[in-house]
């Protein structure tokens, strides 16, 4: 079932870093996709933001003081740690990273992480010698043992005009970390080869052949099948996203080019899915130079690219992955997607219609029909990702099933 952040009860834990102000945007863009946020501050976290920006922000009472306990009230750390999904501690700082690794219980946060049964994420952030040093080192690594997840600091530069690791990441690495805390690793051990995005075939040093594909359904892919635990690399065409976080991206720009990438990478992969749309043709004469417009008639002879998909189709039972195909198609699109199924013998295929303004090309929500040996079933109308989410569910059925 696709994850999202909607109703999750999420705890931040905000401790005294520089980087506590970042937080108040994690926060603000956790409840614009309606977790219900509580937080959790340290003395020293109060000195840099205060709990009314935390308060404001979440919509609730934020929480300071492990003995500032209303009578009646429930105790809060026991509380909050009973009702979390996830408890994160962002920015986590060397101070509360050590205390964490020794199992203290000085305040209300560590109090908080010692009594929950949630998943724990440490968002370290500090100067980078601070973080380099070998006391740090020791204590994350005693974290990590613990069970506890790390969001490894970026490198860049800090705020103490320094260069290294030890910035806290933007919202959309972390974003992708909560989610991941989140969710069944129900993809773990399948290392899956994605092909996402259009490709472009040369005409002249300006122009080329290309098609609609914005390559947003093979990165929704990509995303949350390392969301769901899967080890993925994405062989993509041009686009204009960015590589999902710890996605191991290749870039290409032709057909060509995505042949023999893919080709290099197929053995390795348990599970191949070809979300690209690759040129079926190649201008078959390229121009060393800029073809002018006074030229009176150009005609352009075209030839046909490598079929990659129906060469991992032949390829599939030897090397033994799972072969999964989509098609693009504009008329009677089942009986189309059913030929291309037989016919480049894959295990699945997801067949798009591209002539909803819905679906398809550029579009960021997707109605897919999935077809395999066993039949037919409709995916509902919705978005690129929650369909991504949906393809796998039924690619994990049939792993299941082939027992890979
Ligand atoms: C201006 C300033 C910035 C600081 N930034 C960080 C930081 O980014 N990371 C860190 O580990 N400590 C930082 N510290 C030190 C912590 O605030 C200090 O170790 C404190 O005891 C942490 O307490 P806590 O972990 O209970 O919140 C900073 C201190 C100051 C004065």
């Amino acid at each position: 079932m696709p994850t999202t952040l909607a109703g999750k009860r999420i705890i931040i834990g905000v401790t005294g870093s520089i980087a506590a102000f970042k937080v108040a945007g994690w926060v603000s863009n956790l409840i614009k996709e309606e977790a219900r946020v509580a937080v959790i501050m340290t003395e020293s976290a109060c000195r840099f933001v205060t709990p009314l920006t935390f308060a404001a922000l979440s919509g609730e009472r934020v929480y300071t003081d492990l003995f500032a306990r209303q009578d009646a009230e429930a105790i809060p750390h026991i509380q909050l740690a009973r009702e979390a999904d996830l408890l994160v501690i962002a920015p986590a700082t060397a101070h509360t990273i050590a205390r964490l690794a020794y199992g203290l219980a000085d305040d209300l946060l560590t109090c908080a992480v010692l009594a929950t049964r949630a998943p724990v994420l440490v968002c370290p952030a500090m100067n980078a010698q601070m973080y380099n040093h070998p006391a740090v080192q020791e204590n994350v690594e005693k974290l990590k043992k613990i069970g506890y997840q790390i969001l490894d600091p970026e490198s860049g530069r800090m705020a103490c005009k320094e260069n290294g690791a030890g910035r806290l990441p933007e919202w959309e690495m972390a974003r992708e970390v909560i989610l991941r805390s989140l969710t069944s690793p129900d993809l773990a051990g399948q290392k899956i080869l994605i092909t996402a995005g259009p490709t472009r075939e040369s005409l002249d040093p300006a122009r080329f052949l290309s098609n609609r594909s914005s390559g947003k359904m093979g990165y929704s892919l990509a995303r949350t099948a390392r969301r769901r635990g899967a080890e993925v690399t994405m062989i993509t065409g041009p686009t204009a996203l960015a590589c999902p976080p710890d996605v191991k991206c290749v870039r290409v720009e032709t057909a060509g080019e995505m042949h023999e990438a893919v080709l290099a990478r197929c053995h390795q992969a348990t599970v191949i899915v070809k979300a690209a749309a690759v040129s079926d043709f190649r201008p078959a004469v390229q121009f060393a130079g800029k073809v002018k417009k006074e030229q009176a008639e150009l005609h352009l002879p075209l030839e046909q690219t490598q079929d990659i998909l129906k060469e991992l189709g032949h390829l599939k039972e030897k090397a033994g992955f799972l072969l999964i195909g989509f098609a693009a198609e504009s008329d009677d699109h089942v009986a189309a997607g059913e030929k291309k199924l037989k016919g480049k013998n894959l295990d699945l295929i997801a067949i798009n219609d591209i002539t909803s303004g819905h679906t398809g090309f550029e579009a960021d929500t997707n109605q897919v029909t999935l077809l395999d040996n066993n039949g037919l079933s409709q995916l509902p109308l919705t978005t690129k990702e929650q369909t991504a989410d949906l393809i796998w569910d039924h690619v994990v059925t049939m792993l299941v099933q082939k027992d890979i």
